[in-house]
């Protein structure tokens, strides 16, 4: 059985950019922005044949940073990725296997949900919050309310279309201790250097989740 409640005491903050990182000597730059603003735990992708690299760049650089993979999808992604100083894994999916890396890897590990029969396996591997994935696509805030009723001890990570607009009312649900998304730092500003643009917005972000409660 996998205590899931470590990545929920390593969530110090109620937001987590996503980001798609390509370009390597970017990685220290748009950390240190993320850090500054007060976004700790920044998700790193693996999407990019960067990725790996940039978790340990970051992990190494700013040891208060909680830098985990994201899109992780396989055993030997978790291994690698625990051996480039991930703090936490983060899958869009569930699979036993892929609990089973996670455990075994002693990492904090976010499995991806989408249905009730995905939560129920997530639980009976041991697990109390999950990432609900994507969000958006699957009915959002109304899908979790409905989720929360047939699941009150579960919490949930929702990621997919999350953005200034919506924050508010995801981060008002009782069962959404955070949530993660690439609207703060999209690829696009990152490879335009607008540190300004992704400051702004991670304060923006941080203000909401403030209203909220939750930072
Ligand atoms: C992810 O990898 O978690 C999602 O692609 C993030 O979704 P978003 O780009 O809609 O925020």
């Amino acid at each position: 059985m996998v205590d899931s409640s470590s990545f929920e005491t390593l969530i110090e903050s109620p937001v987590i950019p996503v980001i798609v990182l390509s370009e390597v000597q970017l990685a220290i730059p748009l950390a240190e922005v993320l850090l500054d603003s007060g976004l700790t735990v920044i998700e790193i992708t693996l999407r990019t044949e960067v990725a790996m690299s940039a978790i340990r760049l970051i992990s190494e650089a700013f040891p208060k940073a909680i830098v985990g993979a994201g899109t992780v999808t396989t055993h030997d992604q978790i291994v690698l990725a625990r051996d480039s100083g991930a703090s936490f894994v983060i899958s869009p999916g569930i699979s036993k296997k892929m609990c089973q890396a996670a455990n075994s890897s002693y990492l904090p590990f976010l499995p991806g949900i989408a249905t009730p029969s995905e939560i129920l396996m997530a639980r009976e591997a041991g697990f109390s919050i999950c990432k609900f994935f994507p969000s958006e696509g699957l009915g959002g805030v109304e899908r979790l309310e409905m989720f929360a009723q047939i699941f009150p001890d579960m919490k949930f990570c929702p990621t997919g279309g999350i953005s200034e607009a919506n924050l508010e009312s995801y981060l008002s649900l009782a069962s959404v201790p955070v949530v993660a998304g690439s609207w703060i730092a999209p690829e696009a500003l990152i490879l335009a250097k607008d540190w300004v643009e992704i400051e702004a917005r991670a304060q923006r972000a941080l203000e909401i989740a403030s209203r909220t409660g939750k930072a």
